[in-house]
């Protein structure tokens, strides 16, 4: 079973989280490879009349959240739950909650999150269930809450909680990064270090089809007032954002932007016999040759890297190289699938320089334009030739990738 941290946070109000690290998990979503595991964290608030739950955990791990919970609080004193987004990394747990509650608490979300609920866990579930709107307020135990909507962060159900007294804001999955840090928040910069390219990660596996929204709310929230001015940030993942709260949507707006990281280059291919290969030792040559840093990752018959570290490399890249060979009248399998997720999950302005490898009739080359040229990616060039590459592709070659250079500066 996986570790339980519980923590108290605050004092005033009497705040604790209670954090499953997940370090059993392979694939997020059923998808994405994350060695480095993720926490779901829950928090409680213990108010003078009131005891508010903010989301849950995975099913899998309810009783474990249970077990934890009784050791700070009766369930059955559970006045409220808050549930921010009803993926069921945050809910799967509820119906035991509820049931340990005896049906007593009130849950409180969005009228999205209601209807969803319900689907996944029966009537029972929000028999007493107030829906919100954004920008409601709710007095609960001496204290404003309001809710405010974030759609698409990551559902069209999501909002967050500000705390107004005591301007704490919970998150959800907004803030929140893969990884199981050692700390539960930012104090330690060493962690935090460590820490940020999961957040990248998480934002381009999880949230990266909707990445325009994410700029959409930051501003929404800058707007109100509450990010600068908050105590806290309180996210559904990761860590806690007490030392300089505003940092984590700072990071979470530039990824959303794609700003860029001056000279990265992302590099990307597969090579089965080595034909591609060649080709992209002389792209890499030219690019080095120009100043620029090739970030590369490879399909060879010796690796094969996890399509969601990739997607994590593209937001603060200022151009992407894709080398792909042809195989069976198709773009190579593993170059396909990563292709397909980029232009799904982290679909931004960059340009994209396409070279190819084929040997009786290439096609990788003009279907991977295509794929670009539907994209908000922007087509430079597509150098696709037969075999091994000879002195007359070289040369064509380090051409394009200095039409690339002069289209960055
Ligand atoms: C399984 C397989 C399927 C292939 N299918 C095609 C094809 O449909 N059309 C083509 O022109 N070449 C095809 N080829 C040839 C490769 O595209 C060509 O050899 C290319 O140079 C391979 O580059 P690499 O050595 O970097 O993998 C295929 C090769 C393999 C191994
Ligand atoms: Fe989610
Ligand atoms: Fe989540």
């Amino acid at each position: 079973m996986p570790a339980v941290r519980v923590e108290k946070i605050l004092e005033e109000p009497e705040l604790y989280i209670i954090r499953v690290d997940d370090d059993r998990i392979k694939y997020f979503e059923a998808t994405w490879d994350i060695p480095e595991g993720i926490t779901y964290n829950a928090y409680l608030m213990k108010l003078k009349d009131a005891v508010v739950l903010f989301d849950a955990t995975k099913a899998e791990y309810a009783d474990l959240f249970l077990e934890k919970l009784k050791e700070l609080v009766n369930p059955g004193e559970i006045t409220h739950i808050i549930v921010h987004h009803t993926e069921p990394d945050h809910t799967g747990a509820l119906p035991k909650v509820l049931e340990a509650n005896g049906y007593k608490a009130q849950i409180i979300g969005t009228a999205f999150a209601r209807n969803l609920l319900e689907g996944f866990y029966g009537e029972e579930v929000v028999k007493n269930f107030k829906i919100v709107k954004d920008g409601e307020e709710l007095q609960i135990g001496g204290r404003t809450f309001r809710f405010i909507t974030v759609p698409w962060l990551h559902w069209p159900d999501t909002m967050i909680t500000y705390v107004v007294e005591d301007k704490l804001i919970f998150s959800c999955d907004a803030g929140g990064g893969y990884g199981i840090p050692e700390t539960i928040d930012d104090s330690d910069e060493e962690v935090v270090q460590k820490y940020l390219p999961y957040v990248t990660k998480y934002i381009v596996t999880v949230i990266g089809h909707y990445h325009k929204y994410i700029v959409q709310n930051i501003k929404k929230l800058k707007g109100l007032g509450i990010i600068d001015d908050a105590r806290m940030i309180l996210p559904g993942h990761g860590l806690i954002w007490r030392k300089n709260p505003a940092r984590v949507f700072e990071y979470y707006e530039a990824v959303g932007a794609g700003k860029v990281t001056k000279g990265k280059v992302l590099v990307l291919y597969d090579s089965m016999y080595g034909f591609v290969e060649r080709r992209m030792e002389i792209v890499i040559d030219e690019l080095r040759k120009n100043g620029l840093n090739p970030v590369v990752y490879r399909f060879t018959d010796k690796e094969a890297p996890a399509v969601s570290d990739i997607l994590g490399e593209v937001p603060d890249s200022e151009a992407l190289i894709i080398g792909a060979s042809t195989y069976e009248a198709e773009i190579h399998p593993r170059i396909r699938y990563a292709l397909y997720e980029i232009v799904d999950k982290a679909n931004y302005e960059k340009p994209v320089l396409i070279v190819g490898a084929f040997g009786w009739g290439g096609v990788a080359g003009r279907k991977i334009e295509t794929l670009i040229t539907r994209s908000k990616f922007d087509h430079v060039d597509t150098v696709e030739s037969k075999g091994a590459p000879g002195p007359e592709d070289e040369e064509k070659l380090r051409e394009a990738v200095r039409k690339l250079v002069a289209w960055l500066s």
